[in-house]
């Protein structure tokens, strides 16, 4: 506290010299602060042959990129070879996509397994649960009010007759699962399902 410049200049000598006693090491010459010195550490050895390891490294890379001028291991090369390999790739996925899809339009079986799907979550409530009719016309005798050309029944799904309570799809249902419901509508004449509603409309 009450050092003056020449004993702090002193101690610095005296502590670059002096070896702690516990330890053996010695002390960091100059550091110290409130009586608490420095110790000159060694770093461990882990961390010593990481660090060698790297040094390694780095003379290995810069010689090849260098000396030897080898481009493949500079990123922006990498970087463009992977990408344009990968754009190939989704290329022929794409390819191979549309050829499956080209190939197998939908059976039969599926429009209607994909009209009744869409009949089950929706139509149902109105149309009954086999098409039976209930608030909304049967589906199932030879009567229409519209007519029954699936050209008819595509402008009732997609216009709805809104005064008489059957609503409006286009913008709930997809075009392509408008048609397949229509296709299992038309499927479901002369079923016969029990609780039928009286005829409506004319018959066709
Ligand atoms: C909220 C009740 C309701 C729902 C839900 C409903 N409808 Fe209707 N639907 C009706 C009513 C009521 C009519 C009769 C309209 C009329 O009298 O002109 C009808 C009529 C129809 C007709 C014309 C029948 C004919 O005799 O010309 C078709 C086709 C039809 N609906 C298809 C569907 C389809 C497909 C769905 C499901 C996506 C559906 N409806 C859902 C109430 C409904």
């Amino acid at each position: 506290m009450h050092t003056t410049n020449d004993d702090q200049k002193d101690n610095v000598n005296k502590t670059h010299k002096e070896v702690d006693e516990l330890t053996q090491i010695k002390y960091f010459g100059g550091h110290e602060f409130d009586g608490i010195k420095e110790l000159d550490n060694p770093l461990p050895p882990w961390l010593k042959y990481i660090f060698y390891i790297t040094i390694i490294i780095m003379v290995t890379y810069m010689t090849r990129l260098v000396v030897f001028k080898d481009e493949s291991i500079v990123q922006r090369k990498e970087y463009s070879r992977e990408m344009s390999a990968a754009k190939a790739k989704t290329e022929v996925a794409a390819k191979e996509e549309a050829v499956k899809t080209e190939a197998a339009p939908m059976s039969r079986e599926q429009t209607l397994a994909a009209g009744k799907e869409v009949f089950d979550k929706i139509c149902f409530v109105c149309h009954g649960k086999f098409g039976e009719g209930l608030v909304g016309p049967n589906f199932t005798d030879d009567y229409w009010i519209h007519g029954n050309k699936p050209e008819d029944l595509l402008k009732v799904v997609n216009e709805g007759v809104l005064d008489k309570g059957m609503l409006s799809y286009k913008s709930q249902l997809s075009q392509a699962q408008i048609k397949n419901v229509i296709e299992y509508i038309l499927s479901l004449r002369g079923t016969n399902p029990p609780n039928q509603k009286a005829p409506q409309g004319i018959k066709y």
